[in-house]
């Protein structure tokens, strides 16, 4: 398989990530179908598309029939079989890796036996996700960064068992809907989050502990370092959930006390206070895009 080979882009899950992904696919030409289990979730994912694309046409980078063409190239469904033409998937699910195996279990048998099945897991082992295939050396890691159409980097992740035609094709192809990947190992975390995930964990502790309020420890760090939103804000547009399941990983492979979660973010998931989504977790949101 090779690049010029790639046409149509298969994504699984349109959450905050796949949505993105999906979109930054279509801006750059690809056919894409975006599947997901209920039509809530497949409304909800366009919704922010057409709210991503509608930031892009207000600052003139792009006409509006433009982004009604981008958003009206992107076939949604719910039956998986639809992705059986795709010349690439990403899947972008939640965090659990045995609802990743099940899944990449079915997409090895519905796909063509040469596509690549990335994966934009955040954490997760790609070589365990590998095995529940029989292409392990297909299956790559593609981990984007939120929000998608604005961060540039792509980590492309390499398996045990991921041969290097497959990270190279997925590097390229990264290249090519304009992202500037990097290529890194299969270790907790990768290099993004093995690093910002903790700093984001001790802001938690911090506002635990009472060293400030949410607000004075988000305006501290920007204020102070520079950051252009701080920790508390992050954990709520990365998700709290998604936050805490990354810090669960790092803790469990690591064995590590320093990767322990801090015990508000368990809090926050039990009320359903997951950030930004659900329009409520370190803040208050109007919006939920
Ligand atoms: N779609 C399209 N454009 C968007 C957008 C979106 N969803 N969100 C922001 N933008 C654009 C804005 O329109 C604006 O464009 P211009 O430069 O042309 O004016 C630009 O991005 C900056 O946005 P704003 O002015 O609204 O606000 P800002 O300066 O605070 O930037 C931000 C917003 C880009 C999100 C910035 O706060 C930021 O970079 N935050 C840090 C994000 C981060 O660290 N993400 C990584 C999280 S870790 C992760 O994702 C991995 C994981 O697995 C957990």
């Amino acid at each position: 398989m090779k690049l010029e080979d790639i046409k149509v882009v298969g994504i699984c899950g349109s959450g905050t990530m796949g949505s993105g992904i999906a979109q930054v696919c279509a801006q750059s030409g690809y056919k894409v179908i975006l599947y997901d289990i209920s039509d809530e979730a497949l409304s909800r994912g366009l919704n922010i598309i057409k709210k991503s694309l509608s930031r892009i046409v207000s600052k003139g980078k792009m006409t509006q029939e433009e982004a009604d063409a981008i958003a009206g190239g992107i076939k949604t469904t719910k039956d998986l079989n639809s992705l059986k033409d795709s010349d690439i998937v990403i899947e972008a699910v939640f965090e659990d890796m045995s609802v990743k195996k099940e899944l990449f279990s079915k997409l090895d048998e519905i796909t063509r036996k040469e596509i690549i099945l990335a994966t934009n897991t955040s954490s997760l082992s790609i070589t365990e996700i590998s095995k529940s295939t029989s292409r392990p050396d297909k299956v790559v890691g593609m981990h984007f960064f939120n929000p998608v159409p604005v961060l540039p980097l792509v980590e492309i992740v390499k398996g045990l068992l991921t041969s290097d035609e497959t990270v190279d094709l997925a590097y390229d192809f990264a290249k090519r809907i304009g992202k500037s990947p990097i290529k890194t190992k299969d270790q907790p975390g990768f290099i993004v989050n093995r690093i910002l995930v903790p700093y984001m964990n001790e802001a938690a502790w911090a506002y635990m502990e009472g060293v400030g309020s949410v607000e004075e420890i988000d305006e501290a760090m920007k204020l102070g370092a520079n950051m252009p939103i701080g920790p508390l804000a992050l954990i709520d547009l990365v998700g709290v959930d998604v936050t805490l399941a990354v810090l669960e990983v790092l803790y469990r492979e690591f064995g590590d006390p320093k990767f322990r979660p801090a015990p508000i973010l368990r809090q926050l998931v039990r009320a359903g206070r997951l950030g930004r989504k659900t329009g409520w977790g370190f803040y208050r949101y109007e919006d939920r895009t």
